[in-house]
């Protein structure tokens, strides 16, 4: 797998004129930037996957669907014809909802959303009655059984899906990574790029400490420069 594809820049902004430059310089260091609900929502989804690939970069398009099957199904050939890299759904939306997703991506890769990270074990068992352990696993078997290319999934579970013979084909992009340099900000238990890729990530998501570099890393390209160094010998 090239460089360029093992970090995704999460474009957390709310207008095109914040994102522009953040595409134009990042694009020489990485191939594809994740656009979220913020800016879905704030612009219009059409009009950010065409300006993104206007600007040469492809598109991971994390609109995390969590709907009845007939409305992922549409919803996922709606995507196709925007002809992003990747997009996603909410593995709890069920195994039907999935395979109508599988069945409507082209050749976009779906991605399935197993436990937000954001949900600790308190909530998971508040909410499912079970751990975020037992709750990703079933989840992941569920994706793959649906036939989904990979999983959207905390780096700290990795080591627990990887033990499952049947989910070591698929894609592993996580979020939840900082480098040493940066803060830690609103996420838990945070990897290093480094430890998220020796743990079997296959791309990682990074937002702010790209976007909004440390004074001392001053820009993003520096930080973007400083992240692929680390990776690179592994
Ligand atoms: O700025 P930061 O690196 O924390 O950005 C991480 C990105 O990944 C954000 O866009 C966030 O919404 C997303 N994400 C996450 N945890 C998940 C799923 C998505 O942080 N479980």
């Amino acid at each position: 797998m090239e460089l360029k594809d093992r970090i995704i820049v999460a474009l957390d902004v709310d207008n095109l004129e914040k994102a522009k430059p953040l595409v134009e310089i990042l694009s020489p260091y990485v191939h594809c930037f994740k656009v979220g609900l913020e800016l879905l929502t704030s612009v219009g989804a059409p009009q950010v996957v065409k300006f993104i690939h206007q600007a040469g970069g492809q598109v991971f398009f994390d609109g995390k669907f969590h709907d009845i099957p007939n409305t992922i199904a549409a919803a996922s050939r709606a995507i196709s014809r925007l002809e992003v890299k990747m997009f996603n759904v909410h593995a709890s939306s069920g195994k039907e909802a999935m395979i109508n997703a599988v069945q409507n991506k082209g050749n976009s890769k779906l991605l399935a959303v197993t436990i937000l990270t954001a949900l600790d074990e308190e909530s998971c068992n508040h909410i499912y009655g079970v751990s975020v352990a037992s709750k990703v696993r079933q989840f992941a078997l569920d994706a793959s059984e649906a036939g989904v290319d990979g999983l959207v999934c905390s780096p700290k579970d990795l080591s627990n899906l990887l033990q499952d013979e049947s989910l070591k084909h698929l894609m592993k992009i996580t979020p939840g990574v900082r480098p040493t340099w940066a803060d830690a900000q609103d996420q838990k238990r945070v990897f290093t790029p480094r430890e998220a890729i020796l743990a079997g990530a296959t791309s990682l998501v990074i937002g702010r400490p790209i976007t909004r570099p440390p004074r001392e890393i001053k820009t993003p390209v520096e930080a973007i420069r400083r992240i692929l160094d680390e990776i690179s010998s592994i």
